[in-house]
């Protein structure tokens, strides 16, 4: 990993979570009724609100009043020296901003950890393939994810995506980690920062005369647009996993599903709104994601940032028409349509024709019919996002509440 240095590898792969961190609905879909039961999730009943109009109240109402009485520098300053699961709130807090993060650092009582453990293990040894799929796979659908775009454009990271998509990838970082959700891990502190920064966005946005002029909705990121996000990380790339054919044991798929269940909780997503099994996460997507997936300006020029971004790791080996042509791969001929991303002459009949036999010959060690140097790049391509996927960044990065929206 000569010459890759891991500030430079976590920037220029903004396409890791920075990529699942960005979500959205259309407005037709908008519309539709929300159906899927809660018995379906891990709370196994609920109320059976329309997710799409609760948010996060208590957690709002706070960071609202702080933002509206200015106390926010403070609050951030404090944030960057909190930093492991079982460090205790440093002290200087106002009380109510103590008392909400005391509340959101505990664990879910299902939270179970030899399953966390088990998640750990799965992320060793399938980070090879999770890399690249929250990368190219959850990174670049979260363009398409009309909400998530546009609240991440006119938000005040989207003029900053290197930035952003370090802080984002933090989190695609930290879940894989060894103690995610144990002491010493971060896990929890990066889900409770998140949390808070949404709870800002919320009462941000709807101040911008840009988003308010693009977007067709009155406050954003709602428990239903949380799951949306949660759909193009989790369940779009245990999909993949499963289409690609990679041998993933139940006890393994349980376990990685397990710790999705417990950050989705830990973001603030409701128990009734978490899917159960993977078979109720597979049909709450087809419900929530698939129908609100859709091209808008701020995706397509955000999906643009993220391939010139991709294309500079490592010095370019790997090349813009190869990272498009891997995502019309896995995403599909529409969405790569609607990001503007052609096929390539080239690239595109070699990934049809060889991606399929290069992972049965990773896999199953059967011969691979391609050129070695076909082999090479593609094994190049895994390397690359699992050394962006691994590498925990050399510099810290602090996960702060936005003061502002995107600078006009
Ligand atoms: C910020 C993750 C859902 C919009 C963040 C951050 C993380 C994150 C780690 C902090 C990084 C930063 O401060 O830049 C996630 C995850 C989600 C999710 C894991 C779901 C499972 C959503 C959704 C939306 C959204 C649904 C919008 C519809 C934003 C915005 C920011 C943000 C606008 C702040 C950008 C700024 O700095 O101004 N998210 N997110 N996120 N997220 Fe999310």
């Amino acid at each position: 990993m000569e010459g890759l240095s891991r500030r430079k590898a976590l920037l220029a792969g903004g396409t890791l979570g920075a990529v699942g961190a960005l979500g959205m609905a259309a407005p037709a879909s908008a519309r539709a009724l929300w159906t899927w039961s809660p018995r379906g999730s891990v709370a196994g009943a609920g109320v059976g609100a329309d997710p799409r109009t609760v948010w996060d109240p208590d957690v709002d109402r706070v960071i609202s009043a702080l933002l509206d009485q200015g106390g926010v520098s403070q609050v951030n300053e404090l944030l960057r020296t909190w930093i492991t699961n079982d460090q205790p709130l440093p002290s200087g807090f106002p009380d109510d901003v103590r008392e909400l993060m005391e509340h959101a650092r505990q664990l879910p009582s299902w939270a179970d950890h030899d399953k966390l453990a088990q998640a750990h293990d799965f992320n060793r040894r399938r980070g090879l393939y999770l890399g690249v799929l929250y990368g190219m796979a959850s990174g670049m659908m979260s363009t398409v994810i009309p909400k998530e775009a546009r609240a991440v454009y006119y938000s005040y990271g989207g003029a900053n995506m290197k930035d952003r998509i370090s802080k984002t990838a933090k989190l695609g970082y930290d879940i894989g980690t060894r103690d995610a959700y144990a002491p010493g891990g971060e896990m929890t502190v990066t889900c409770v920062k998140t949390r808070m920064v949404h709870a800002a966005v919320r009462h941000l946005l709807p101040q911008s005369p840009q988003w308010n002029r693009s977007a067709p909705e009155g406050i954003p990121i709602s428990q239903a647009d949380l799951m949306v996000t949660w759909h193009s990380l989790a369940t779009t790339v245990m999909q993949t996993m499963r289409e690609w054919q990679i041998p993933i044991s139940d006890g393994d798929a349980e376990a990685y599903l397990h710790s999705w269940q417990v950050t989705a909780h830990m973001l603030g997503v409701r128990d009734e709104y978490i899917p159960v099994s993977w078979d109720e996460a597979d049909r709450q997507a087809e419900q929530v994601l698939d129908p609100v997936l859709a091209p808008t300006p701020e995706g397509r020029d955000l999906a643009r940032i993220l391939l010139e971004l991709g294309s500079e790791l490592d010095g370019g080996v790997l090349s813009e028409p190869l990272l498009r042509a891997f995502t019309r791969y896995t995403l599909g001929d529409r969405i790569a349509d609607w990001l503007d991303i052609d096929r390539e002459p080239v690239h595109s009949p070699m990934i049809e024709t060889f991606w399929p036999p290069f992972i049965a010959a990773r896999e199953f060690g059967l011969g691979f019919p391609g050129s070695d140097e076909t082999y090479w790049l593609f094994d190049e391509l895994l390397r690359q996002f699992v050394l962006l996927y691994l590498s925990e960044a050399d510099y810290p990065i602090s996960i702060e509440i936005p003061q502002g929206n995107r600078p006009s």
